[in-house]
Order: structure tokens, then C-alpha cells, then sequence
């Protein structure tokens, strides 16, 4: 991974989690970026703006209108190929969500017009609050990328949602971010969408109510980055883009041998279909009349697709990623991260995103998802955003954890 003259402005607030943010300019460095640092006055307190000065080998900005220089904020904010803020407090969240410009940070988010990545870090309080919920939401609404926060030690003593991404899961982000929209070229995903139809007879069926749009937005988000896309998918009715290659099932069965054909070239398998869980042990041939009277209808499990693929390895390509979705009736957000974290350990799966399909805003038919993303460097806790942003921010992980494998 080479960073190789990528312009990176990292903005480090007044966290505890600063003392850390050193390492992420070292690596950033070391990678190859020219990393300028710009510091809020709180920051100073934490750390030190020589050690970053000494790190990156150029001064530390703090003021908004240095003595003799050009407009400090315009100037570095032009050419950027990054701004990242790390630790974003909760201020300094909400100045960017506003559009506040009171020193010299805020005025370079306000002035930048390159990808922004941010790296929350605050009490779980603080984080769970609706009005950082409210701004978070409009930072991923604009496109601002999020890394973390993960749930861990706090430096209040408490554990929970608030503590900074460590920083090589942060640098692996900004690289992701800065590798630009091709990133994923020659990277092979299998994505499943929809809900599976299982029959009755001919004309009945099991199923469920997935819309298909949040695979297909995954689908979509990784055809844009550059990923050579097969989209499996059960019966739905969302336009597929034109750039994914379709291949449509109707039951759980079809869908498991679609898959596992594939699964063997795929660098990425993300799971989002809503795989019904039971199918008729046996379907009649010809409709059910219903002078008959009501049918008894024997069911039995369809195969779980995603089990099978997370328990067995020799089905997957070496250092591929398997992503499984989880659909929790649970708003309560840590609660969820457990669920989560429960089903990756469960499935065999690298990452599950478990979203609460409980609220009126959430779940299917709606184009939004309160989700949670549960992997091995932690829980990241997305909150209620777009299916599109959800999609980005699944993509923007995997994308890591593929440069690291
Ligand atoms: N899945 C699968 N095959 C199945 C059922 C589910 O591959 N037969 C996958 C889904 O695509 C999803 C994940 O498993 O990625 C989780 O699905 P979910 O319905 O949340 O979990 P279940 O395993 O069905 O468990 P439960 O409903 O009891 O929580």
C-alpha cells in the first residue's frame, strides 16, 4: 500500500484519544503521504505540537489567521487529497455537521472539497445522544466517511460505543478513502439481495418482505470502486445498475448453488439477501384447492448458506471476506453490537452488519437502516443512516480488510 504523494490534512481535536494520533501521522508518513497537521487550541493539552511538527517535518497549523501567511485554511485546504479528523469529538462533529468555521479546522472542513474520514471518540453518552446521532447522520448523508468509533475501555473507566478506532484500522481507512474510486479494480464480489421464495404450489410461496435494495446498493457501491460485480438475487422489483452482472433465483437452494459456484473466485462475498429460514418439505405439483380444505404444511430448514461458507474454507478464495447481514428486531444499539458480534462467531463470518428491522425507519421497505458492523478489529455502531451510506461504509471496511490480508 503506497500513499505516495497524497496531500492528507489531519485535524487533531481536544480527545483524550490524541495521545494516539501520532502513530496514525507516522504511518501516514511512512507511507508515503505529506501529512500537514492542524491542531485545535484543546488539542495542545493532550499532545504536543512538536512531536506532529517532528513526525511529519512541517510546522503544526492552530491559528486561522497566521501573522504573514496567505489565508492558512484556503491554502491548505487546497490540493487536498484528504481531510482527516481524528479524534473527532462530539464538538467538533457538530461544527462540521453546522458549518461553523470558528478557528482554523472548521475553516478548512468548511473550505475542503476533498474526502473527508472521521474518526469519532467520546463518551458513550456523548455518542448515543440524538443530537451527535442527528449530526453523524449528516456528515454520512454528505459523503463524509466515518472509521469507528469501537466499543472497548473508555478513559472514563466505563466500557461501551466511544472509543477511537485504533490507529492502523484509521490509516487503513484513509488509505481506502485516498486509493480513489478504482480501488476494488480486479477484485471479484459476489453480493446476494432479496428475500428467497420458497413454494407452496405453483402459484404460492414462503417468502418475506426484503426489497433488495441494500444489496443492490452494496452491489452498486462496489462496481463504482472498481469491483467486477455478480449480483444473485431473488425475486424483487428495485432497478438493478447496469454495470453488475445478474443472475436471478427464486429459492434458498438456488440461490446456495449460485453462490457456492462462485465462491471460489470471489474476493468478497457479502451476504444481504433474506434467505427464508424454513421451506415445504414437499411442494404439490398443482394448485392446492381449496375445497381440499387448509393444507398441512410440513416445514423443514434451507440450507444456510452463509454457515456453510463461514464453517467451510476450502469453499473460498485464501484471504477472501465473507460478509453476513443479521436482522434483529433490537433498536437498542449496544444490544445490537452483541447480536452482532454473537452471529459473525456463529456464521463463521469475517463481518456482520446487523440492522434493526423493529423500527419504523429501518429494516425493509424503507431506504434507510439502523445498523451496527461487527468485525474483527471491533463494533462500529453506524447509526441510522441511507442504505447508499450504509453501503459505503461496508465497502470502505471490507476495502481494508482486504489491503490487509
Ligand atoms: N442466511 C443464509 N441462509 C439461510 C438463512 C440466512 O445464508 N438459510 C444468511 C443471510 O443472508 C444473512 C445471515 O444469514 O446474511 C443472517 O440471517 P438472519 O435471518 O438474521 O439469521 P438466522 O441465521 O436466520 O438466525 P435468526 O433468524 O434466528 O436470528
Amino acid at each position: 500500500m503506497s500513499l505516495q504523494g497524497k496531500k492528507v490534512i489531519l485535524c487533531v481535536t481536544g480527545g483524550i484519544a490524541a495521545y494516539k494520533v501520532p502513530v496514525v501521522a507516522r504511518g501516514l508518513t511512512e507511507l508515503g503521504a505529506q501529512v500537514r497537521v492542524v491542531m485545535t487550541r484543546s488539542a495542545t493539552r493532550f499532545v504536543g505540537a512538536q512531536t506532529f511538527a517532528a513526525l511529519t517535518g512541517h510546522p503544526v497549523g492552530s491559528e486561522l489567521f497566521a501573522a504573514g501567511a496567505e489565508v492558512p485554511h484556503v491554502e491548505l485546504a487546497r490540493g487536498a487529497d484528504l481531510v482527516l479528523v481524528a479524534p473527532a469529538t462530539a464538538n467538533a462533529i457538530a461544527k462540521v455537521a453546522i458549518g461553523i468555521s470558528d478557528d482554523l479546522m472548521s475553516a478548512t472542513l468548511l473550505t475542503a472539497r476533498c474526502p473527508v474520514l472521521v474518526a469519532p471518540a467520546m463518551h458513550t453518552e456523548m455518542w448515543e445522544h440524538p443530537a451527535t446521532r442527528a449530526n453523524v447522520a449528516t456528515l454520512t448523508e454528505r459523503g463524509v466517511h466515518l472509521v469507528g468509533p469501537v466499543s472497548g475501555a473508555l478513559s472514563s473507566g466505563d466500557e461501551g460505543p466511544g472509543r477511537m478506532a485504533e490507529p492502523d484500522d484509521i490509516i487503513a481507512a484513509a488509505a481506502a478513502v485516498l486509493s480513489t474510486q478504482q480501488e476494488l479494480a480486479g477484485r471479484r464480489f459476489v453480493v446476494t439481495a432479496g428475500g428467497t421464495q420458497e413454494p407452496i404450489d405453483p402459484v404460492r410461496f414462503i417468502g418475506n418482505r426484503s426489497s433488495g435494495r441494500m444489496g443492490i446498493d452494496i452491489a452498486a457501491e462496489a462496481a463504482r470502486r472498481g469491483a467486477k460485480v455478480t449480483l444473485v438475487v431473488g425475486p424483487i422489483t428495485v432497478p438493478i445498475p447496469g454495470d453488475i452482472d445478474v443472475v436471478k433465483v427464486r429459492t434458498a437452494e438456488e440461490m446456495r448453488e449460485a453462490v457456492l459456484e462462485r465462491a471460489s473466485d470471489a474476493d468478497v462475498i457479502i451476504k444481504a439477501a433474506a434467505v427464508a429460514d424454513w421451506q415445504a418439505d414437499v411442494h404439490a405439483e398443482r394448485k392446492l384447492k381449496k375445497a381440499d380444505g387448509p393444507p398441512a404444511i410440513h416445514l423443514v430448514p434451507t440450507p444456510d448458506i452463509l454457515a456453510e461458507l463461514g464453517s467451510d474454507p476450502s469453499l473460498r478464495k485464501d484471504g477472501s471476506v465473507l460478509v453476513g447481514f443479521a436482522a434483529e428486531t433490537e433498536p437498542d444499539p449496544a444490544k445490537l453490537a452483541e447480536l452482532a458480534e454473537a452471529k459473525r462467531a456463529s456464521k463463521g463470518a469475517d463481518v456482520i452488519v446487523a440492522n434493526d428491522v423493529s423500527s419504523h425507519d429501518s429494516g425493509f421497505e424503507v431506504p434507510t437502516n439502523r445498523a451496527v458492523i461487527a468485525s474483527v478489529s471491533g463494533t462500529e455502531d453506524v447509526g441510522l443512516v441511507t442504505k447508499k451510506a450504509l453501503a459505503a461504509a461496508l465497502v470502505t471496511r471490507v476495502a481494508a480488510a482486504l489491503g490487509r490480508s
